[in-house]
């Protein structure tokens, strides 16, 4: 069992302590080895009359049960004698627990100066003085503990006790500072919020509550937050009945009120803002002042770019949410890799990166933006086209979490009969304020040129060509007929994905496929063969959309590596229509090429490859001859040492393939792709191969002598 809290050495002084709470707090310290000073006046409830007793019992009763303790008979005002008495006894002090307290309820209009000073000196003045006659001690020894009693009628305001709620509520700001001011000296400040049975509270609380209220209950709560292992500083804990928690303000997040630096806040642009202002729904809790100016420095940067509140985009995502964008964008349990992105038990569950991309602006407040940039003109949020898209990651995107987007309009540009708008988007995590990615995407307007603007702008992200060489590894995959359906869900709901009259309007046979749907497939592609999947290794990605693609259709992703950007091109295989051009991803690292085989098919463009074209169509026209080799051979074509490639050559039925047998395997051949070459050329015996280790042969080793009629028989064409 783990160790037992104790506070062995620990000297505690507990103000108030002959009754209530207090008491129950100075038994439960010095049964559990604490020394304690039982501080109290010994008064009536309104701070009248003092008697020894009430301190002298709780001592007898602590010393009976074999603890430490004295009694103290001072007032609380007088804080440093009190914790004088600490010292005489036992020589030190740890903890101070500022609970005394006194009522003098009245309705605001009745209260009088004298019941205002009793109740502040008695809470709030006194907590301050003990609190700091403790403080050299505690500065000293590298050591403190300080409670803070506040209340209920202090956090949300009670009838009749408007002297109390204020010097309860000021207990709060005085531990908010004091746990700032100890906190480089283990001086630990936090506040419990009580409720308890005490005749403080025998008129206020309903009977059957008052029973059931016992502070022995709160006792065992206190004890913790004043010992050495609670971490806790400067926190509200809130305990009665067997039941804590912790409180906090929080803050909503506002409303920015001037478009520029340059521009005044009127009441009536207050007014408009009031509801975003009030809202709630996204409120945060700071830690520190330095938070709240960090908040503050972000605002004043938003005014100075000259962003309008609208173009805030704020938004908060679970694990839900981006395993529907994994499966949008073609995810699927049937590939393992793809598994991260789709089962939140996964030891690896990740995001893709490209989730990033769904929080960028929408059709509609584009048109605002453009609105704002073009008074007068009014455009179709229907009427506009995704053009270009780049992503740029700097963080992993949390798994969940609330982000925000801040988007402006970098320029616009003229092409005749439409403008194309470039926005330039970043997206924060925002409860950290971390920036975790940058987007630029160009919006092309449907007839909003036509004003004598620039053609070109200088902010364009530029797309790259590929190498001109044939690409080095292909993977297709067939969309769903529903893809777009299933890909509106993560956040474009714009009709012409889904409503056959807005796409016919729009000139469309059917719904189109969304292009940042297209943009996800092509990156899992990517990310899946050079990166292990991994969407740490993700850096950025810059995109064209050429050419709309049906849902349905197979999307062929060609791709060309170059260091560490892998080039790409996506193809619409049906009608073979390049639909992302001018594409690439750029990645932190390369890992060796893995090939997707459980999607449709992936396709790598080995040198090998024209010879087992080849050896298909001699097999096809040699049917009879080549049966009676009678067996199965696979080839693992393997290239830079990885496998890339594998084909079978199934000689009992006289089929070659691509891709996994689909009968028993006699013989297995594994060899490079240079060496494959090298072979059919007849520039290398594959007996001398196979004793070099350059051709690795595992089942029956004699049906490979007549494989090789095969091999020979090619070797003229090649
Ligand atoms: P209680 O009246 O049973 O105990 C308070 C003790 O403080 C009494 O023994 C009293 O003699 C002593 N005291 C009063 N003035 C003093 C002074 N000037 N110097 C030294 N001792 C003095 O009250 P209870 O309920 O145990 O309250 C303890 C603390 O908890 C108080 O600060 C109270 O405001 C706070 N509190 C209690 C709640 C409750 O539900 N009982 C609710 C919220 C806060």
């Amino acid at each position: 069992m783990a160790e037992k809290v104790r506070f062995e050495g620990r000297v505690a002084i507990v103000t108030g302590a002959g009754a209530g709470l207090g008491r129950a707090y100075a038994l439960l310290l010095a049964s559990r080895g604490a020394s304690v000073v039982v501080n109290d006046l010994g008064g009536g409830r309104h701070g009248d009359g003092s008697s020894t007793k009430a301190a002298d019992v709780v001592v007898d009763e602590i010393r009976r049960n074999g603890g430490k303790s004295v009694a103290n008979y001072d007032s609380v005002v007088d804080g440093e004698k009190v914790v004088k008495t600490a010292i005489d006894a036992f020589g030190r002090v740890d903890i101070v627990i500022n609970n005394a307290g006194i009522l003098r309820d009245k309705s605001f209009m009745r209260l009088t100066d004298t019941d205002w000073d009793l109740v502040h000196s008695v809470h709030l003045k006194a907590a301050a003085k003990i609190t700091q006659a403790a403080w050299p001690y505690f500065r000293k020894q590298n050591y403190g503990r300080v409670i803070m009693t506040s209340s209920n009628s202090g956090l949300y305001g009670n009838f009749g006790q408007a002297n109390y709620s204020a010097a309860k509520m000021g207990l709060v700001g005085l531990a908010n500072t004091l746990a700032i001011e100890g906190e480089k000296y283990n001086i630990h400040t936090n506040v419990i919020v009580p409720t308890a049975a005490s005749r403080l509270t025998e008129d206020i609380l309903p009977p059957d509550l008052f029973t059931a209220l016992n502070p022995d209950l709160i006792a065992p709560v206190v004890a913790w937050l004043c010992h050495e292992d609670c971490p806790d500083n400067g926190s509200i804990i809130d305990a009665a009945a067997g039941w804590a928690g912790k409180s906090h303000l929080i803050r909503s997040s506002g409303a920015i009120l001037r478009k520029n630096l340059n521009e005044m806040v009127t009441p009536e642009v207050v007014r408009e803002s009031w509801e975003q202002i009030t809202d709630m729904s996204e409120a945060k809790h700071f830690n520190s002042i330095g938070d709240v100016t960090g908040e503050l420095v972000n605002a004043l940067d938003q005014m100075r770019e000259g962003v309008s509140k609208d173009a805030v985009y704020k938004c908060s995502y679970t694990n839900r949410d981006t395993i529907l964008y994994a499966l949008g964008v073609g995810a699927t349990t049937k590939e393992p890799s793809d598994m991260r992105f789709l089962y939140e038990n996964h030891e690896d569950f990740s995001v893709l990166p490209t989730y990033y991309v769904i929080y960028g602006p929408s059709g509609a407040s584009v048109t605002n933006v453009f609105e704002n940039i073009r008074p007068g003109i009014q455009v179709d949020p229907t009427r506009i086209l995704h053009g270009e898209q780049y992503l740029e990651v700097f963080k992993r995107l949390p798994l969940e979490g609330k982000v925000e987007s801040r988007f402006r309009v970098q320029d616009v540009m003229d092409k005749g009969k439409g403008a194309v708008a470039l926005i330039e988007y970043e997206t924060f995590n925002a409860e950290t304020g971390e920036k975790l990615a940058r987007s630029q995407m160009s919006a092309f307007i449907v007839g909003g040129g036509g004003f004598n603007g620039p053609r070109n702008s200088p902010h364009v992200i530029p797309t790259v060509d590929p190498p001109k060489r044939k690409p080095d590894i292909s993977v297709l995959q067939k969309t769903n007929s529903d893809q777009a359906a299933l890909y509106r869900l993560s956040g474009d709901i714009n009709p012409l994905h889904i409503d056959s009259n807005i796409a016919a309007l729009m000139g469309y046979s059917e719904p189109i496929l969304h292009g940042l749907c297209s943009l996800g497939f092509s990156t899992r592609h990517v990310l899946h063969t050079y990166a292990g999947g991994n969407s740490d290794l993700f850096k950025a990605i810059k995109v064209r959309f050429a050419k709309p693609v049906y849902p349905g259709q197979t999307l062929r992703t060609d791709m060309w590596r170059e260091g560490n950007r892998i080039h790409f091109q996506t193809t619409a295989v049906e009608t073979s229509t390049p639909v992302i051009t001018g594409a690439y991803i750029d990645l932190k690292q390369v890992q060796p090429p893995t090939v997707m085989r459980n999607l449709c098919s992936a396709k790598v463009n080995l040198e090998s490859d024209a010879v087992f074209e080849q050896i298909t169509d001699y097999v096809k026209s040699h049917q009879d001859e080549v049966k009676k080799i009678n067996g199965v051979f696979v080839y693992i074509v393997t290239s830079k040492g990885e496998p890339t490639a594998q084909w079978t050559i199934d000689l009992k039925k006289g089929e070659v393939y691509r891709g996994e047998p689909k009968a028993k395997v006699d013989t297995t051949l594994t060899v490079d792709d240079k060496d494959m070459i090298q072979m059919a050329l007849g520039k290398l015996n594959p007996q001398v191969a196979f004793m070099q280790g350059k051709l690795k042969i595992k089942g029956n080793i004699m049906l490979t002598q007549k494989l090789k009629t095969l091999l020979d028989a090619n070797r003229p064409k090649l």
